[in-house]
């Protein structure tokens, strides 16, 4: 059975008119969106949903850019999704970013690095119950 994973196209990459370009590196490689939405988000709901790094030094920094602008909140949908969408992103540092994958073509920085993917299935469990309520997962 296919897989889910919860994804965010972040402030930034929304900011610079990337939303298109990354939907459709996400087509492309075969995820079909089960939930998507645009909104902007309050600092505190960044701090619920990054509440794992609330020790580390990024995370008051992390927080006010994830509610600095419009961003998209995404469930995508494919066999393997948690791990192929990782893949798709390429490394945290878009500096370390593998050729052809989203970070590097699309990341400023470790932070303003474009894209959100859950890393594992508790996470990505967690993460779109933070954000979608059941029946709004087709
Ligand atoms: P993300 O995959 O959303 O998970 C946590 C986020 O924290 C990460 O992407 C980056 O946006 C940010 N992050 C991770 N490491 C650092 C770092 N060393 N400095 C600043 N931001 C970071």
């Amino acid at each position: 059975m296919a897989q889910r994973t919860f994804s965010i196209i972040k402030p930034d990459a929304v900011r610079k008119g990337y939303t298109g370009a990354i939907l459709a590196e996400i087509d492309k490689a075969g995820f079909k969106i089960a939930a998507i939405r645009r909104q902007s988000i309050s600092n505190e709901q960044a701090q619920g949903f990054y509440a794992v790094h609330k020790e580390r030094p990024f995370f008051q920094d992390l927080c006010a850019f994830m509610s600095s602008g419009p961003l998209v909140l995404m469930v995508l949908e494919k066999d393997n999704a948690i791990a192929d969408l990782r893949k798709l992103m390429g490394a945290t540092n878009p500096a370390n970013a593998e050729e052809g994958t989203i970070r590097k073509k699309f990341a400023g920085s470790i932070q303003e690095n474009a894209i959100h993917g859950s890393d594992a299935e508790e996470t990505a469990a967690f993460e779109i119950g933070y954000w979608f309520a059941g029946y709004e997962l087709i």
